[in-house]
């Protein structure tokens, strides 16, 4: 290791090959080489405010930072000064206005694909435009993938807040773009609070930790790297899944606690990557929460799969657990180590609340149509995949989906693919009503929907508010989404990035 380190100090990141130039081969960073738990988790800083208390400012720009104790600086994008973007803390019903400044530099160091749509040689390469995932604002302020702008430029966008407390995020959303965008870093978290939280006494402070988590691959000499098809003219890849795990920003970092109750806010942030996360010794995650805020009451989660952008609230109660180390870990490797003290700095002054907050179901009654979207995907003739589309529609055609304000809809996701889709609509929270295998063949050949099995209900821990659904393949989901807020254009897409790219996106527009 120590030779290593000291052969990878010698590459200055501006002698290194470019490793992301189509086609081209660096050594790559054996991650597993590294050792884990040598960093302590960082955690993210609120964003600075501006004079007027609902004024923020959140500028974008290039910045080198250590994703491990032994690897040179990293070269990233971040909407702060650290790898970790400041946290966005907002109150239900206070409005924020947010100026996103672009202060990236005017060329991408990732590898662009100039063939998808909107992203060809006639646009600048390196374009940008927040999306608030989650938030329910305007369609001029939602971070419409052509609304982007360039560096020099910036964009004030205004956030009502008017919903229920929530962990939302911030990200890229330039059209062809932020798949890479996302990856060099443009993510950041945005917690809308409520006084029905308030009221919970959840653990605050240093007691309420957020943990974004995404996977990356580096060079020999600490650079990210994201890979290619190896056709210059087509780099783009339908998938991406790295070795390394980072959690805020840091290769399998470690932790201290203390040993009381805490809450965690996690979200994946990763482009494709699914986590499936679970304690070292076995005992549940205490989850209170999904995407759109809290549960009706606490559930016990053994294995917690979270697809890319959903969210989830849980406690652990370290308590018992004094002097011990466990670990956060998805599937088999351990990617997060607590290192409980022997005692508190505090008494602790909050327990696991028996209810968490009244949640309605909708009636499937109150719903006036009934939407099919098909999700498909394209193979060239070796079944590589080429291209998966909505409906079998492209981004650039006309609008199909057209709810009404105030209006309800169930939106039945038909996967006739192999994947699982974590399905995303802007704008609105839904309620996931089921699960249904149905013979695709059938499907496919003679346009005839035959079910193979009961449909199944929710996970417990999907029965709150979502905005991001998984839609495994073969299987039919459904969910029920009230149209509310505002009229305009919005989209809803697959939210595996490389998918979105080409071209598992779609327009809907809500009319009056
Ligand atoms: Cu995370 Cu279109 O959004
Ligand atoms: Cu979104
Ligand atoms: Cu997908």
């Amino acid at each position: 290791m120590q030779g290593m380190q000291h052969d990878m100090h010698q590459l200055s990141p501006s002698k290194a090959i470019s490793p992301n130039a189509p086609g081209a081969r660096a050594p790559m960073l054996h991650v597993f080489e590294l050792p884990a738990f040598v960093d302590a988790l960082p955690i993210p800083e609120p964003a600075p405010r501006t004079a007027a208390p609902h004024k923020l400012r959140i500028a974008m720009r290039e910045i080198h930072a250590q994703v491990h104790r032994d690897l040179p600086p990293t070269r990233m994008w971040s909407y702060g000064p650290t790898p970790l973007a400041p946290i966005v803390e907002a109150r239900s019903g206070h409005p924020l206005q947010i100026e996103w400044v672009n202060n990236l530099p005017t060329q991408h160091f990732l590898p662009i694909d100039h063939s998808l749509h909107g992203c060809g040689r006639d646009v600048p390469d390196v374009r940008t435009v927040a999306h608030v995932h989650g938030a329910k604002a305007p369609s001029k302020d939602d971070g419409y993938p052509d609304d982007w702008f360039v560096p020099g430029k910036s964009r004030i966008c205004n956030y009502p807040n008017q919903q229920d407390a929530a962990t939302l995020w911030y990200h890229d959303h330039a059209m062809g773009l932020n798949r890479l965008s996302t990856y060099a870093g443009l993510v950041g978290l945005y917690f809308i609070r409520d006084e029905v939280e308030d009221s919970l006494h959840l653990p605050a402070g240093k007691y309420e930790v957020p943990l974004i988590l995404y996977d990356r691959n580096f060079t020999a000499d600490g650079q990210l790297f994201y890979a290619t098809s190896g056709d210059p003219n087509h780099p783009w890849i339908p998938e991406f899944s790295a070795d390394g795990i980072l959690i805020n920003g840091k290769l399998r970092p470690f932790f201290d606690v203390e040993p009381r109750l805490y809450r965690f806010r996690v979200l994946n942030a990763a482009n494709s990557r699914f986590f499936a996360l679970s304690l070292s010794d076995q005992r549940p995650l205490v989850q209170i929460g999904s995407d759109q805020g809290l549960l009706s009451a606490p559930t016990d989660v053994k294995l917690l799969v979270l697809a890319p952008a959903e969210r989830a609230d849980f406690l652990i109660d370290f308590t018992h657990s004094a002097g011990e180390t466990l670990h956060l870990r998805t599937g088999v490797l351990d990617i997060l180590q607590f290192r409980v003290a022997k005692e508190s700095t505090s008494p602790a002054s909050s327990s696991i609340p028996v209810t968490l907050r009244t949640i309605e179901r909708t009636p499937e009654s109150s719903a006036t149509i009934n939407r099919t979207v098909t999700l498909n995907e394209y193979q060239d003739k070796i079944a590589n995949p080429m291209i998966m589309l909505i409906n079998r529609k492209r981004w650039h055609e006309p609008v199909t989906e057209t709810p009404r304000l105030n209006s309800t809809e169930i939106w039945e996701f038909v996967n006739q693919t192999e994947d699982t889709h974590p399905m995303h609509l802007h704008l609105v929270r839904f309620q996931v009503l089921d699960r249904r295998t149905f013979d695709t063949f059938d499907y496919l050949m003679n346009k005839h929907l035959r079910f193979t099995a009961p449909a199944e209900p929710p996970a417990p821990n999907e029965l709150g508010w979502k905005d991001t659904i998984q839609c495994p393949p073969g299987m039919i989901t459904r969910i029920i989404v009230h149209f509310e807020g505002y009229v305009g254009k919005y989209l809803y897409h697959c939210h595996i990035l490389e998918h979105e790219a080409n071209d598992m996106m779609r327009p809907f527009e809500v009319i009056a």
